[in-house]
């Protein structure tokens, strides 16, 4: 049985993973700065010599770093912390591996923010030789932890795994993303918290997952992907922004007839920007299967309704 070392399970795509993963076999360890869960440890990984103890001591196969500072938002209130825990946790796991456990394969999370937009295809699709951008700390954060991974794997001969993944949503994503921030809103307006509210700009496409999609994808890409390479993780479709907040506000009578959502834009200018997967097929066979209409958009609604109730938002 491989040993799997979860670094940021207590977060969105973590707490995933960890299903994925004891669904799929393994031994998992959990490891967070902050959780209200015993079973995971607490510790800081940016903490060099905290980083290199747990790693010391777990001794596992694999690890998946899912820590990070995940909003590109808030990468410009926060850019040093940003850079810190995008670029410095991945270098001390590095350096950790390197001393304890070389053989172990790692998997790095970046992001579709790291690419060009302007330059995807007439169809959207962005494979991984498009270029990138560094537009926000947090895309010169994912495009630093690259080369620095690129250059650490070389120096330690360290067996890496990279992915560049675009949008995910689920149940227990936190607000300060498009779809968490409506369902938060929409709640808030059912329970009469909130005032009607007006929509900004919902005018692009992106390419949105299921996390369980996304995280299946990481558990393939560790299991199989090619030391060195970097995997775009996506659904391969593109998404009106609108259409995905009309759903929500579909499920919500009060919505519906409290607020008013924009005019839907029939503008072919728009790029129907979404994740060229090819290289992810062909090395791993992954199709993501999950109905995000139909699925993923009522069950966030759902629990952030729930958190409302309980008083928590
Ligand atoms: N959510 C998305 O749509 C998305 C898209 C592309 C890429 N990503 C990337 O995926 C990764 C995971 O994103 P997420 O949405 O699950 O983020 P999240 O914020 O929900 O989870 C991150 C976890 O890391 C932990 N953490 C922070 N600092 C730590 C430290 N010093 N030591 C140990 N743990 C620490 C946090 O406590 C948190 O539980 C991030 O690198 C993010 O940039 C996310």
């Amino acid at each position: 049985m491989s040993k799997a070392l979860i670094i940021g399970a207590a977060g969105f795509a973590g707490t995933a993973l960890r299903s994925e993963l004891i669904n799929n076999g393994y031994e998992v360890v959990c490891a967070d700065v902050m959780s209200n869960d015993d079973s995971i440890i607490k510790v800081d990984m940016l903490d060099c010599a905290s980083a290199d103890k747990l790693i010391e001591d777990v001794h596992p196969d694999i690890i998946f770093n899912l820590a990070g500072q995940a909003s590109p938002f808030l990468s410009w209130q926060k850019i040093s912390f940003t850079m810190h825990l995008n670029v410095d946790l991945s270098v001390n796991i590095c350096e950790s591996v390197a001393r304890h456990c070389p053989e172990c394969r790692i998997l790095f999370i970046g992001s579709a923010n790291q690419y060009d937009m302007t330059k995807s295809g007439d169809d959207g699709l962005v494979g991984e030789n498009n270029p990138l951008i560094n537009d926000s700390p947090y895309s010169i954060s994912k495009n630093t932890q690259e080369e620095i991974l690129k250059l650490l794997g070389k120096k330690y001969n360290l067996d890496i795994v990279s992915t560049r993944s675009f949008n995910h949503i689920g149940p227990n994503q936190k607000p300060g993303f498009v779809i968490t921030d409506y369902c938060m809103r929409i709640a808030q307006l059912e329970a009469g918290k909130l005032e009607p509210f007006a929509y900004g700009n919902l005018d692009s496409w992106r390419d949105f997952s299921d996390v369980r999609d996304v995280v299946r994808a990481y558990r393939l890409i560790a299991e199989k992907g090619k030391k060195g390479e970097i995997y775009n993780v996506g659904s391969g479709k593109s998404y009106y922004i609108r259409d995905l907040i009309g759903a929500l506000v579909a499920l919500s009578p009060e919505a519906s007839s409290r607020t008013v959502l924009p005019t839907r834009l029939d503008d072919n200018a728009l790029v129907h920007f979404r994740s060229d997967n090819t290289k992810l097929f062909e090395d791993t066979g992954f199709v993501a299967e999950i109905d995000i209409m139909k699925d993923t958009i009522p069950s966030v609604l759902e629990a952030y309704r729930a958190k409302v109730k309980e008083g928590l938002l």
